[in-house]
């Protein structure tokens, strides 16, 4: 079988890592992939983003399975394309991806079908939303409406930053039409979870659940990430709440997507704050999350390939989906300065035999180089959460490269959690 990945960071190439082990693959390509990624799979130089381009090759190149991983060609409508030319695909729609497209969307969906949440209200107007914020209760969360690169959500702690916010976002347009909507929402308290599923519209199978470490420092401090390192299973998620969430937020998810006509296929992920009056979703994602599908693939113990094409498929009943009972953490290792400006091009050296999931490298030669701010993520596993940990940072020593920076305290808090 031929498989094409649409994507190029750490968490393509966990998925890539993962679906080669099914012994059908005979080729697979990543669109565009990276220096890294190169070692598991073809990497062909065409952007996530460019639509006709990904297509094209598809066809040209008789690709039996693709797989598109990240949200702005979701929500471009990459899958729909390839379904027209009779190409099998793992992934939402254009009219499903929405749930991750529009946070105005995913909120209105929520309150119509009474899927917990925080409270909010939308602007499209921006004096009406600088008099609201007059007396909304604060702190509040400023969201602007479409993809942001992970930056369009600001937490305000005072009145002065949620007017700033909403300024920059529909005045200054920093994210463009991404800001001419903004959700005002209420601020939550609580542990974080993050859910992925998959899901074919009829069945959902939620995976091992996961926490993300989204500040670029310890403690939880610094600017916000993509995310700078993940364990999994996360031990706030117990299998009361768990089964409090599949009842009141992922089946209602699944049958309010239906109602709409917006049939959700792929992976759906759900970003939950496990509050003092139950668990609320913070956001939807239409795809894997990155890091923590590091995390979770690696206790996978089925076959990866083989549950995408049942959901392809609308078979998902009928598939195998085991986790293993252990632990994973994944610690990510970033250029210094990143969120920030950092400097890239520093050699790469590191053991071949590990889970390391490369996300911003380049190749020179043989030489492999960094080319980006998060530039790998390293993932062990192991029966408890406290080898997992002490493994990955035992593993961390053994990758080099200059201006390495990380995060010393990825799963402390979990593992306070468990104690
Ligand atoms: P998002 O980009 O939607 O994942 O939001 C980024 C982060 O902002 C989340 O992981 C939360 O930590 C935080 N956040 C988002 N919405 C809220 C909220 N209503 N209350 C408190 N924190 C929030
Ligand atoms: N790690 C959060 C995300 O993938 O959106």
């Amino acid at each position: 079988m031929r498989v094409m990945v649409v994507g190029g960071g750490g968490r393509e190439h966990a998925i890539i890592k993962k679906i080669k082990e099914n012994k059908s693959v005979s080729e697979i390509f990543a669109l565009p992939g990276n220096g890294g990624i190169a070692q598991d799979a073809t990497c062909v130089n065409i952007g996530a983003k460019d639509i006709d381009a990904i297509v094209k090759f598809a066809v040209e190149n008789a690709i039996d399975f693709a797989v598109v991983a990240p949200d702005d060609p979701l929500v471009l409508g990459c899958v729909d394309a390839l379904n027209e030319k009779g190409i099998k695909t793992f992934g939402p729609n254009k009219a499903a991806a929405i749930i991750e497209g529009s946070k105005v969307f995913s909120k209105n969906l929520m309150k119509k079908y009474g899927i917990p949440t925080a409270q909010y209200e939308v602007f499209t107007d921006m004096d009406a939303a600088l008099s609201y914020l007059e007396t909304a209760p604060i702190p509040t969360v400023v969201k602007a409406d479409g993809l942001a690169l992970g930056k369009g959500v600001i937490i305000a702690t005072t009145r002065e930053e949620a007017k700033d916010a909403v300024k920059s976002m529909m005045e200054d347009k920093v994210f463009g039409e991404s800001g001419s909507s903004v959700v005002i929402e209420e601020f939550l308290t609580g542990p974080e979870v993050s859910v992925l599923s998959f899901t074919d519209g009829k069945t959902l199978i939620p995976m091992v659940s996961s926490m993300d470490h989204k500040r670029a420092l310890d403690n939880d401090m610094g600017l916000n990430t993509g995310g700078m390192g993940t364990i999994a299973p996360n031990p706030y998620y117990t299998e009361e709440i768990a089964k409090e969430c599949m009842e009141k937020i992922f089946i209602p998810t699944v049958n309010a997507m239906n109602s709409e006509g917006r049939s959700f296929s792929g992976c759906l992920y759900f970003g939950l704050m496990l509050t003092p009056n139950g668990p609320k979703v913070i956001e939807y994602n239409c795809r894997f999350g990155d890091p923590e599908t590091q995390v979770v693939l690696p206790l996978l113990e089925s076959d990866l390939l083989d549950i995408m094409l049942h959901i392809s498929d609308k078979t998902l009943d009928k598939a195998d989906v085991r986790f293993s009972d252990g632990s994973a953490c994944c610690v990510v290792m970033a250029s210094n300065g990143y969120p920030g400006k950092y400097e890239t091009g520093f050699e790469i050296t590191m053991p071949a035999d590990k889970n390391i999931y490369v996300a911003g490298a380049k190749l020179d030669g043989e030489k492999l180089l960094t080319g980006g701010g998060r530039v790998l993520g390293v993932t062990e596993t192991a029966p408890t959460l406290k080898e997992a940990i002490d493994k990955a940072y035992e593993t961390v020593k053994e990758v080099n490269f200059a201006n390495a920076f990380y995060r010393k305290d990825i799963g402390a808090k979990a593992l306070k959690a468990i104690n």
